[in-house]
């Protein structure tokens, strides 16, 4: 058996803060007790004692929304498993989950054997797979049954992108009575497709090509109307929803009065709508490319409405919509024309601490850190407690934090596959520095340790997150 003991750190969960001692036997926690306590002191013969004094222990991140290696525009998302998980590892996240591609006209099984086989020996920590259900039809929802049986427990369909990845309210309807009958979640990507296609039309039109229009075309009312209206399709259904992406403060209004209402409604937020804007997306020489993703940034202006969501639990998560791709010959692809810009940014590395960052400025507590980045997710996507916690039987996903760190984020120093940051230059408190993954070091000490192959595919339990 092997042992490993951390001692003398303060261990932080979702919702306790301890200094505690932890140990972790074969890859499990096995026990934590007050340190300095004759509990504690009861916990010997480790092989590998870890010193924690001065630093945080918390649970590894959980980030539910990734995208290595994605097919869009015409080109791929430049992190595959191997480079977007290493990068995750840096960054003190231990689980992804990365969605799953059905094309139209072909199965959901044929999209997820081929996300298993980009994955599968590649991944250097643990990973799971959401379904993009772009092709709703009676075989898709008789197969959304099967995939809830084998961990595949939650759907992303798209209200944009029509011709791509598009349904339309009649198949998004089906899919969700379909979840309601076999406990899956499905999860939104709320923006009405169909009128940002006539502005994007109207906009190319009047000359307006540069990577700013992307953020005027893809208005926050037509982002709040499709998230009310799936809102309205789940209830009708009886089914529970998941909102990917918010960035509008119209829509956290509408997840804020359905939540009100009782209904088990959920947002999800991401690091580059709590910290970039569309000052970003104006910046000159075609650098807003660097910024286009869907939903858009918005104006400075959204972000209290954000914040403030993710205190008052109207808004659960914070995931990175994780999509990279490089300024040169991918975001190039949209020179003279924003729509061909391939949308997505990256971030898997980033988000821990940007929202350690979060707690310094003090936006949210440490325990809601925890809460929006760990323990949420594993719970929303059916992990919990194997993942998200610290906690006797969880897995040894832990990692030691140095609150006091300072950085400078930097495409220069990232582990990401992608030739820019999306936080240049941003000055950070806080640093990862070791990080186990099921108890094996992947990070030591702020020296990589870990391999291509050591994470493993996890599959899931239903959502535990439904009152
Ligand atoms: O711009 C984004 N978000 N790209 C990834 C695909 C998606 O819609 O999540
Ligand atoms: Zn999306
Ligand atoms: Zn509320
Ligand atoms: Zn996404």
């Amino acid at each position: 058996m092997s042992r490993t003991l951390i001692r003398g750190g303060l261990v932080i969960t979702a919702s306790d803060e301890i200094h505690a001692d932890v140990l972790i036997e074969d890859g499990r926690i096995t026990a934590l007790a007050a340190s300095g306590t004759p509990a504690a002191e009861a916990f010997t013969s480790a092989d590998r004692t870890i010193d924690a004094t001065g630093k945080y222990v918390v649970p590894g991140g959980v980030d539910a929304h990734t995208h290595m290696e994605l097919p869009f525009g015409g080109t791929f998302a430049s992190d595959t498993f191997e480079t977007g998980t290493r990068a995750a590892a840096w960054g003190g996240t231990t689980t992804i989950v990365d969605f799953a591609v059905q094309s139209v006209g072909r199965s959901l099984r044929e999209g997820l054997d081929a996300w298993h086989a980009k994955a599968e020996g590649n991944c250097a920590v643990d990973y799971a797979f959401h379904m993009i259900v772009s092709d709703v039809n009676a075989g898709t929802l008789k197969e959304m049954d099967l995939l809830v049986e084998e961990g595949v427990t939650s759907f992303k369909q798209f209200m944009a992108y029509p011709g791509v990845f598009y349904s339309d309210d009649g198949q998004i309807l089906r899919a969700m009575q379909r979840s309601a009958g076999n406990g899956g979640l499905i999860m939104m990507h709320a923006e009405n497709g169909i009128a940002i296609d006539v502005l994007v039309e109207q906009a190319l039109a009047r000359g307006e090509t540069d990577p700013r229009h992307h953020g005027e075309v893809r208005k926050a009312l037509l982002e709040a109307e499709a998230t009310h209206r799936a809102i309205r399709l789940a209830q009708v259904a009886g089914a529970p929803l998941y909102v990917v992406h918010v960035s509008a403060t119209e829509a956290v209004a509408e997840l804020s009065r359905a939540r009100d209402e009782g209904l088990n409604v959920f947002g999800e937020t991401c690091p580059q709508y709590l910290f970039l804007s569309t000052d970003n997306l104006a910046e000159p020489d075609f650098e807003g490319a660097k910024y286009v993703c869907s939903t858009p940034l918005r104006p400075r202006e959204h972000q209290a409405a954000l914040w403030r969501g993710l205190r008052t639990n109207d808004l659960q998560v914070v995931s990175t919509d994780h999509c990279p791709f490089c300024f040169t010959g991918q975001k190039e692809l949209g020179r003279g024309d924003f729509s061909r810009i391939p949308n997505g940014l990256p971030g898997v590395e980033n988000r821990m601490d940007l929202l350690h960052q979060a707690v310094v400025d003090g936006h949210i507590s440490r325990r809601r850190w925890i809460e929006i980045a760990c323990a949420t997710p594993a719970r929303m996507f059916g992990l919990y407690p194997k993942k998200g916690t610290i906690a006797p039987g969880a897995d040894a996903d832990v990692v030691i934090y140095d609150p006091g760190a300072e950085q400078v984020i930097s495409a220069g120093t990232h582990h990401m596959n992608v030739d820019y940051s999306a936080y240049e230059g941003m000055r950070v408190t806080g640093r990862v520095e070791t990080v186990l993954s099921r108890g094996v070091p992947v990070l030591t000490g702020r020296e990589y340790t870990g391999r291509a192959g050591h994470g493993v595919y996890t599959p899931r339990a239903t959502c535990q997150y439904l009152t």
